[in-house]
């Protein structure tokens, strides 16, 4: 089968042939039709990921069809549409991942490549009102920005939400499940045409994260926020905490500009406001998104589908910044 293989940190993602993966005990084999980027693949590309072991399969997202069962499991998944879970091993807390936690794409091979195995445990029926392209942008978007959204920072409908960095994959799916939620939603992006694009989608306004001053200026408009999910950290957190609402929960998911200094303990303490901290989620959170998703009909934001062996485009438009929304590679 073909595979896309990082062999050296640093190095773009090469095509090579390897063996088809043979199903264990507990496993499924899928065909993956579709599969999608997320950061971390271009983190692990570029040396910036912790523990990277090489050479890798990278892909946590995928969509496809069941191709193969392993020992103990039903024969009647064969031929099965499914989405896969990329997250195995989280443990017993729901609370939060135990040590063993692991996610598919290094070191476990995994869905740039025509066929995946993966327990079947993580394999979920596609929603019916999505394709490939636009299940295989779901499911590490999907379950992160449904914990930190509704599990950890527990989203009212009404409540007034900001997403930072509208133009990322997660922040895109926040953006688009606060909004089926009933929240009024707000966005922070680095371009003025993505900022219009999020209000295509229903966002009610937004500023550009590279204006000085940006989270006052943003408050005049909008008022303050209840729920703030943030996926940079960075010199722009201390805003966030400014612009917050008394009682307000700031989710962060992610350190795109790296470390928060100058935080105001006054400000959190006095607001009674609440940081929480997020990473990808529980199999009861990925149930749970992927129901919310077919109940609300939802579809992921494309930015662009590349064939397989274009990976290392897809992988450069990723760490050059420029999509909005998932960038997907078609598979077969
Ligand atoms: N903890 C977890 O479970 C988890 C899961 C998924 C991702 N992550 C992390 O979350 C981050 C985003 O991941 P992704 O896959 O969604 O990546 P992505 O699609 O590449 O999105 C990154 C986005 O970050 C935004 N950004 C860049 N600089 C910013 C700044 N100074 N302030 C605010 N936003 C800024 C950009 O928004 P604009 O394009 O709008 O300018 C960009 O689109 C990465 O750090 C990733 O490692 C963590």
């Amino acid at each position: 089968m073909k595979a896309v293989t990082l062999r050296e940190t640093g190095k773009p993602p090469e095509i090579i042939e390897k063996e088809k993966p043979i199903p264990g005990e507990g496993e499924v084999l899928i065909k993956v039709h579709a599969a999608a980027l997320n950061h971390r693949d271009v983190w692990i590309q570029l040396g910036q990921y912790a523990n990277i072991k090489l050479p890798a399969v990278p892909g946590s997202d995928g969509a496809g069809v069941v191709a193969g069962v392993g020992a103990g499991v039903a024969e009647s998944w064969q031929g099965k549409e499914v989405i896969i879970d990329p997250s195995t091993a989280w443990g017993e807390n729901p609370r939060a991942q135990g040590r063993d936690f692991k996610i598919l794409g290094m070191p476990e091979e995994g869905t740039l490549a025509e066929f995946v195995k993966v327990p079947a445990a993580n394999v979920y029926p596609k929603p019916t009102h999505l394709n490939f392209e636009e299940a295989a942008a779901l499911p590490l978007g999907g379950v992160t920005a449904y914990r930190v959204l509704f599990t950890r920072c527990g989203l009212k409908s009404g409540e007034r939400v900001l997403v930072t960095g509208a133009g990322g994959g997660v922040a895109l799916l926040a953006l688009q499940f606060a909004l089926a939620a009933g929240a009024e939603v707000w966005v922070t992006s680095g371009t003025a045409e993505k900022i219009e694009q999020a209000k295509q989608l229903g966002a009610k306004g937004g500023i550009n994260y590279k204006t000085e001053d940006w989270g006052r200026k943003l408050k005049d408009q909008a008022g303050g926020f209840d729920v703030m999910i943030d996926s940079a950290g960075g010199e722009g957190f201390a805003q966030l905490v400014r612009i917050a609402n008394p009682g307000a929960r700031i989710g962060i998911y992610g350190r795109t500009a790296g470390i928060i200094k100058e935080l105001n303990p006054a400000e959190l303490f006095w607001k009674q406001i609440s940081i929480l901290g997020s990473t990808m989620g529980t199999a009861e959170d990925f149930a749970r998104m992927a129901a919310f998703v077919s109940d609300k009909k939802i579809k992921p934001v494309i930015d662009k589908v590349y064939p397989l062996e274009d990976a290392a485009q897809a992988f450069r438009r990723m760490e050059e910044g420029k999509q909005f929304g998932k960038i997907v590679l078609r598979v077969q």
